[in-house]
This record gives structure tokens, sequence and C-alpha cells, in this order.
């Protein structure tokens, strides 16, 4: 059968990983979650105790990095696995910061590229359809209100046992709302040719329906 790649965009707490990662399961593809990538340069920094805020200092350290992804969600970082590490709420809004610098960008929108030259890959970030796959056969465009957002979020550390406060996760999704659209690089856009899904009041489960739907009729078009 004839793969597709598709390009899942939209902001933080929409249900972007599980919705992909069903939908790779579903067909037998690549899942890759590109903000695990900015969480782990976040991560590395924090570690080697560099200024998240100081564009040069991050830039003159990404070539101490050597970034693996694995099969579901796991990625090691000069080759120790710090996956577990990444999932806290304080490293997405460190990820946020570095994510605006244009040289962190390249380094992991480059890495990001090689996992689509072979089709069948279902990919989620904030530019998948605008910047990394732009010529992805299906483009969605996941969006959801706030509130709906952090239960979501919520229920997310929830599974992974990490702990949270209600009002830092409502703060810092709404935070990191602001950099990622306001954002001088890549910043998060709906491009023309995505389809958006409002998942506010429908359950997961149908815009994984909703989407396999559409994968079904992108193939046939083929
Ligand atoms: O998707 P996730 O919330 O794990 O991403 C962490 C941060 O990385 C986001 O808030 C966003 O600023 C950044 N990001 C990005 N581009 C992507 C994926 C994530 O800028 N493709």
């Amino acid at each position: 059968m004839k793969k597709i790649n598709i390009a899942i965009d939209g902001p933080s707490g929409v249900g972007k990983s599980t919705i992909a990662k069903n939908i790779a399961k579903n067909l037998n593809y690549l899942f890759i979650n590109t903000g695990l990538m900015y969480r782990a340069v976040a991560y590395f920094c924090i570690q080697n105790k560099i200024d998240l805020n100081d564009e040069r200092k991050v830039i003159n350290n990404l070539n101490k990095i050597i970034l693996i992804m694995h099969p579901c969600e796991e990625v090691s970082l000069n080759n120790i696995n710090i996956t577990s590490h990444l999932w806290k709420d304080e490293i997405s809004i460190f990820a946020s910061k570095i994510a605006s610098y244009k040289k962190v960008r390249e380094f992991c929108v480059q890495k990001q590229q090689k996992f689509a030259i072979e089709k069948g890959v279902v990919m989620e970030g904030r530019d998948i359809g605008s910047v990394v796959i732009p010529n992805a056969e299906l483009k969605i465009f996941l969006v959801a209100n706030l509130e709906v957002r952090t239960a979501r979020r919520m229920i997310q550390l929830e599974e992974r046992k990490i702990p949270y406060d209600k009002d830092n996760v409502f703060n810092n999704i709404k935070k990191r709302d602001e950099l990622d659209k306001n954002r001088e690089n890549d910043p998060l856009i709906k491009m023309p040719d995505a389809i958006e899904i409002d998942t506010s009041n429908i359950s997961i489960e149908e815009v994984i329906k909703k989407i396999l739907l559409l994968v079904d009729e992108r193939i046939s078009n083929e």
C-alpha cells in the first residue's frame, strides 16, 4: 500500500502526541514527537548550567549535543536515555525559550527532515506542515480551548506520575502559546492547506477516526 507523510501541528496540550502515536500505530508508520528534541536541548543546557536566555551560549554548545531519537518517544542525549526527565512541566517552558533561537531550530529541523525522506511518518510539533515537511500529503492543525488543554495536560502528567500544580499548568500553556505563536523563527501557524480540527468537544478517539478517514482519502488520491 502506498505510504504518505502526515504532519500534525497545534498548540501545547491539544493532544497531538496521543493522536499522532495512535495514527502511526494504526498505519504502522513511524511516529516522531519533535517537541522532545527541543526539550532535550533545554535539558542539556540546564544540566550544564548554560544560561537559556543567552542565545549565543546556547548555540555555541550545540556541537556538544548528540541527540538520537528512538521509536516510541524515546530520546538519548550523548548516549544516555533521558526521556523520563523531559516530561516535567518546567522543562516545557525552557524548551519554548530555546526553540525560539534560529540555530537551535535548524539543528532540530535537520534531524527531523531525515525521518521524512522515506514516506510513512507521522510527525507532530509546531512547524511540521510549514517548515519540516512542507510537502506532507496530509497536514492536520489541531486546536482546543485553554481549559480543555489544561485538563488534558494534567491527565498526561498524572499518567507519567509527575507532580503538578493546576494553576502552573494553565499558566505554562498560556505562556507557551504566546511564545510559540509570536516568535520570529518558524512560529506556530496553520498552513492554508492544513485541515483544522477543533478537539475541544470531541473525544481523542473521534479525532483519530477522522484523521484515519482523511488518510484513506489521500492515499486513494495519490
Ligand atoms: O510539543 P512539546 O510541548 O513537547 O514541545 C515543547 C516546546 O518545544 C514547545 O512549547 C515549543 O516551543 C517547542 N517546539 C517547537 N517546534 C516543534 C516542537 C516543539 O518549537 N516542532
